[in-house]
């Protein structure tokens, strides 16, 4: 049974994968999450009595707190989903994706580097527990942008165009650095977009889903024909624990289920499934810095960790919409708060 410190266990992906967990494994889980306008305890209000499972409310960058989480709770795993992860907010306000995902990420590196040295906390030394492993939750985005051809593979260099994926990239070297200078046993993942319950309604899939229903106009970003590769959130889950169980350490691994769509085509499909007419659809300003089109090889995992995803794609989307319309209370009470007034800023000026 491991230890494992999930943080940003609150969100999207990590309050999936919490539930994931619990139902696949007997480890015990520690969720790490300071709850920003992202974070949701409602996502675990089902697990809040799980013997297996503790919420700690704080930040990743809280030195002395993650300490304590570490050895309080005998960590021996880390899975870090914490982060600032939209990418229209880090246009807007860029600091924050920094500090968080960037200074973050470092702040879990040196806790982990610490309490899991068998000598301490000696700077130089490269020897650890046995089975412990740090997984840093990484993104597609790092790569930049595709033409019309071609795939990210692990190799393809790091190119990130938004102040987001910057952030990103640059917590994926330090993690690397901690690898290489340290010995810290680490490996990165980097998925594509995920889709699936509990997603904050700023992205594109729950948005579009909540304006229809509430037959508000659908803002589609400059032509709509950029490309993203669409993974249900609970492949992305099973992707990470078989990484937990069997990746390499100092590996990285592409995650992903070869599901390219244009925008326009998603947002067509749920206006159809909601019974809605295109007439909702408005052109709206390009993001600044746009990246036309993203595509994941995931020869490297499917063939070397025998993952491979459970949905496809007509099945999860259509489950998901179902989701968020058997969900409305969840929806409400989000787009009640802090929402309102982000969706003005973003749209409405
Ligand atoms: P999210 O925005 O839904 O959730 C982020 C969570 O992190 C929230 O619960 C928030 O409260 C918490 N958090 C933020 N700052 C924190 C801090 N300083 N300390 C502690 N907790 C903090 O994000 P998501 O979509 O679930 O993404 C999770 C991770 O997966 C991110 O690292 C993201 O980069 C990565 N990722 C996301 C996608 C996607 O499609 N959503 C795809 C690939 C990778
Ligand atoms: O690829 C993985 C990444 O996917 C993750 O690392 C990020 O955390 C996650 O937010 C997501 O980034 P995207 O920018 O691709 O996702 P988003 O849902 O914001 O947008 C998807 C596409 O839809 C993108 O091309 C922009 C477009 N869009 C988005 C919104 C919110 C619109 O056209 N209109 C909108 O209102």
């Amino acid at each position: 049974m491991k230890n494992i410190l999930v943080t940003g266990g609150a969100g999207f992906i990590g309050s999936n994968f919490i539930h994931y967990m619990l139902e696949n494994t007997d480890h015990f889980i520690v969720n790490l999450d300071s709850l920003t306008y992202a974070g949701n305890l409602e996502n675990l209000a089902d697990v809040s009595d799980n013997k297996n499972y503790l919420f700690v409310k704080g930040d990743i960058r809280d030195k002395e707190l993650v300490d304590k989480v570490f050895g309080n709770y005998s960590i021996d795993t880390v899975v870090n989903f914490a982060a600032e992860s939209h990418v229209d907010r880090s246009i807007v306000e860029p600091e924050i994706f920094l500090t968080t995902n960037v200074i973050g990420t470092q702040t879990l590196l040196n806790a982990a580097k610490k309490n899991w040295n068998l000598r301490g906390d000696d700077k130089y030394s490269r020897e650890y527990k046995q089975g412990v492993k740090y997984i840093q939750v990484s993104t597609d985005e790092v790569y930049g942008a595709l033409g019309k051809e071609g795939m990210f593979t692990e190799t393809t260099p790091l190119s990130p165009n938004s102040p987001y994926s910057v952030s990103k990239a640059s917590a994926d070297m330090l993690v690397k650095s901690y690898n290489t200078t340290f010995g810290l046993p680490c490996v990165i993942t980097r998925c594509s977009n995920n889709y699936g319950p509990f997603q904050f309604p700023e992205k594109l899939i729950p948005l579009m889903i909540n304006n229809c229903m509430n037959n508000k106009s659908l803002p589609v970003y400059g032509d709509g024909m950029q490309i993203r590769d669409w993974l249900h959130v609970k492949d992305h889950c099973s992707a990470i624990a078989a990484v937990l169980e069997k990746g390499r350490i100092g590996e990285v691994y592409n995650i992903g289920g070869n599901n390219e769509k244009a925008n326009i085509e998603i947002v067509r499909l749920i206006i159809r499934k909601i019974g809605r007419s295109d007439n909702l659809i408005t052109y709206v300003k390009d993001r600044p810095g746009h990246d036309r089109r993203y595509a994941i090889d995931n020869t490297k995992i499917t063939s070397e960790l025998g993952w491979s995803p459970s949905y496809t794609f007509e099945q999860g989307i259509a489950e998901t919409i179902d989701w968020y319309l058997s969900h409305r209370e969840w929806m409400d009470k989000i787009i009640s708060g802090e929402y309102l007034s982000y969706y003005d800023k973003m749209y409405n000026t």
